[in-house]
């Protein structure tokens, strides 16, 4: 049982201590306190003591203390939920509404699950049956065996356009269900829905805990418009937020120490079969910022690993500037990309596991790919040319949200850009080593190519590092391992990132903002700036927005509020995110936070009763605190808990 935000509070404000002890013990004002024989201990004089204003009673010949739902538990003997019902009857609060919408909710989002659930067996009976002979065809010639089908639950959805419908609709799913799930297609230009998927090859997308949120379905004839069709954004599935086949590789990675993420569906599954469990991919899209943290709660340097075509270089380009701004000391990526126009599909299949392993151990570090993009984008011929190529490197370390990291990469740039002058070798030869060395264009091993042509030069081994010293106290004394302060609640932080990428909001929850009770200093003072951005703007002042933070001095606090929301949570920060889902979402946080803090708060106060009493009461108190308190966060437990795992739910 789930209490609303604040009615603890509410009720206890609406019920004296005095009036609820005092039906079971006379008590006689005592100065500011009221006093009375003890309840709990045959006595001749007065040691129980009530005090109004602190909300508590104390009685000490037994030591119990308390307030008044420690008191009902203690003399009734009832557990921590009749004793709020009892008291909430008493003080005229209405409980039930609000905890049956939230059972409400939460049960229809199991239902959801459900529903994904059976369409997810629905398509793998009809891949082992009749109606999937073509589809089990097609995965037989492409290496993909029963075997495999199953573990990665593969299934086929038939051409007819409504097979799904109607066999969900004999499950008694509703229609509506159906929709909210991405499953049928629907709209005011369709009279009657129908299945999304038809006459396509089905692999279940499942979050972190193995539950089937979506879908990919891939066409088997060639002439189809779309080779692969995902499900739609849906309450279960944000596309940005997820991995293929994250549940699968959490272990495997964990074990290996490392995590690779490879473009498709297929890719991950070929990968899995030469004996690369620990395989992801993105869901068709380029990597977000979000998938990038997920891939960091696997590994601290996870391997990405792009076709070698083209589109999977320029995707390698693309994920360089996700991930630079997001670097920690010891925290990277490495790419590995693929001999000219392979996938990890074909590779698997024409040199196995150790063509695998080859291309994987040749990966090459951020900072060198980093370096190839940018040398490759031009001849530096010219003086001027290479000061714009140290300009771009310039405004591209900047980007690096961790100061220390920021100046290692500086430094090493430096080194590098260094030995790209006349002195040692020259710049402008089009054709010289550092041009060469770098894998130009089309050549497929591009980048392994490019590190092997760079070793003459490497900065490293010509001190490249001892140019600029580092004083490792300072830097020591400003990492994590050192710092007092505990990290922000991913909750308290997505409240206020969002705000700042949706100003709009803003203007109708400042008075909430101002309620809000934020446990870190961080969150506290970006609340505070925020506030006052808001209060400018009414007077005509300035916009509220990033940029003005960043002018007031902001800037460095909000990157690090905005690096503790949770991943799941990420798509509230695009400031392109739909404003109506932001703002539920914002409403989902604002109530959980109430309801985390009242708890905790409440924790607080079971934890000093059973610390002056230890009695049996105090003990079920706190652990139905617990237990309210770990639901809340199973409501949110979209994504896996990983080290950032200090959320205000496991603070007392
Ligand atoms: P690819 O085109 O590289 O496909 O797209 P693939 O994985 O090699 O597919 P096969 O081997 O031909 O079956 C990579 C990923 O991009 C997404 C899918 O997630 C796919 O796995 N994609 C691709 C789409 O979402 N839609 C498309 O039309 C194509
Ligand atoms: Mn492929």
């Amino acid at each position: 049982m789930k209490f609303p935000p604040g009615i603890l509070d509410e009720i206890r404000a609406r019920l004296p201590v005095s009036e609820v002890v005092g039906k079971r013990v006379r008590l006689a004002k005592a100065g500011r306190e009221w006093k009375g024989l003890s309840p709990f201990n045959a006595e001749r004089s007065p040691s129980f003591f009530v005090n109004d204003q602190k909300g508590f009673f104390h009685d000490f010949s037994s030591g119990k203390h308390g307030d008044i739902f420690a008191f009902v538990m203690e003399t009734e003997g009832v557990a921590f939920p009749e004793a709020v019902e009892k008291l909430a009857g008493l003080a005229g609060v209405t409980l039930p509404k609000a905890s049956r919408e939230a059972e409400e909710q939460e049960r229809k989002a199991r239902s959801l699950h459900e529903v994904m659930a059976l369409a997810a067996a629905f398509f793998e009976s009809q891949l082992e049956s009749k109606a999937g002979l073509k589809a089990r065809a097609y995965c037989e010639g492409r290496g993909l065996g029963g075997e495999i089908r199953k573990r990665f639950g593969l299934g086929y959805a038939a051409p007819d356009k409504h097979a799904l419908r109607d066999h969900l609709a004999g499950k008694g799913v509703a229609v509506e269900a159906m929709i909210e799930t991405g499953l049928l297609v629907h709209g005011d230009d369709v009279p009657v829905p129908f299945d999304r998927f038809r006459d396509r090859l089905m692999f279940p997308i499942c979050d972190v805990r193995g539950r089937v949120i979506a879908f990919g379905g891939r066409a088997l004839a060639a002439d189809v418009p779309a080779k692969y069709l995902n499900s739609p954004e849906t309450t279960l599935f944000h596309k940005g937020a997820v991995l293929y086949n994250h549940h699968n590789a959490r272990k495997p990675a964990h074990d290996k120490g490392t995590v690779i993420a490879v473009e498709g569906y297929v890719d991950v599954i070929a990968m899995a079969m030469a004996g690369f469990p620990h395989a992801v991919a993105p869901l068709g899209t380029a990597l977000t910022p979000e998938q990038l943290t997920l891939l960091w709660r696997m590994a601290d340097e996870p391997i990405l690993c792009f076709d070698g075509d083209k589109a999977g270089r320029r995707a390698a380009f693309r994920a360089i500037d996700v991930a630079l701004p997001l670097l920690e000391p010891g925290k990277s990526v490495r790419f590995a990309l693929l001999p000219e126009g392979q996938d990890p599909d074909d590779l698997a299949r024409s040199g196995g596991g150790q063509a695998i392993a080859r291309v994987l151990d040749g990966a090459s570090p951020m900072v060198e790919i980093l370096w190839t993009r940018e040398v490759e984008a031009g001849p530096l011929d010219t003086p001027e040319r290479k000061a714009m190529l140290e300009k771009r490197l310039r405004a591209l370390l900047a980007g690096i949200r961790d100061e220390d990291l920021r100046k290692h990469y500086r430094a090493e740039m430096e080194a590098r850009l260094r030995q790209l002058s006349p002195r040692s070798g020259g710049y402008g030869q089009q054709s010289g080593p550092q041009q060469g060395g770098y894998g130009q264009g089309g050549r497929g091993q591009g980048f392994a190519a490019g590190r092997g042509g760079a070793r003459g030069r490497d900065p490293r081994r010509q001190g490249g590092f001892s140019g600029e010293p580092v004083r490792a106290s300072e830097s020591l004394s400003r990492s994590a391992l050192f710092s007092k302060t505990p990290t922000v609640s991913p909750r308290e932080a997505l409240i206020l990132a969002a705000l700042v990428a949706h100003p709009d909001l803003l203007a109708s929850q400042a008075e909430a903002l101002l309620e809000l009770d934020l446990a870190h200093p961080d969150t506290n003072r970006l609340r505070q700036a925020l506030v006052d951005l808001d209060a400018d703007r009414a007077a005509g002042g300035a916009d509220v927005s990033r940029e003005t933070l960043e002018l007031r001095g902001i800037g460095p606090l909000l990157a690090r509020v905005e690096a503790a929301v949770r991943p799941g949570d990420r798509w509230c920060l695009d400031s392109g995110a739909d404003p109506v889902e932001v703002r539920e979402s914002l409403r989902q946080a604002t109530t959980l936070h109430h309801k985390a803090r009242t708890l905790h708060k409440e924790l607080g106060m079971a934890e000093m009763a059973f610390a002056q009493d230890e009695s049996e009461a105090s003990l079920a108190w706190i652990r139905d605190l617990r237990l309210q308190l770990s639901a809340i966060d199973g409501m949110e437990a979209e994504i896996e808990r990983g080290g950032r795992d200090d959320d205000l739910t496991s603070r007392p």
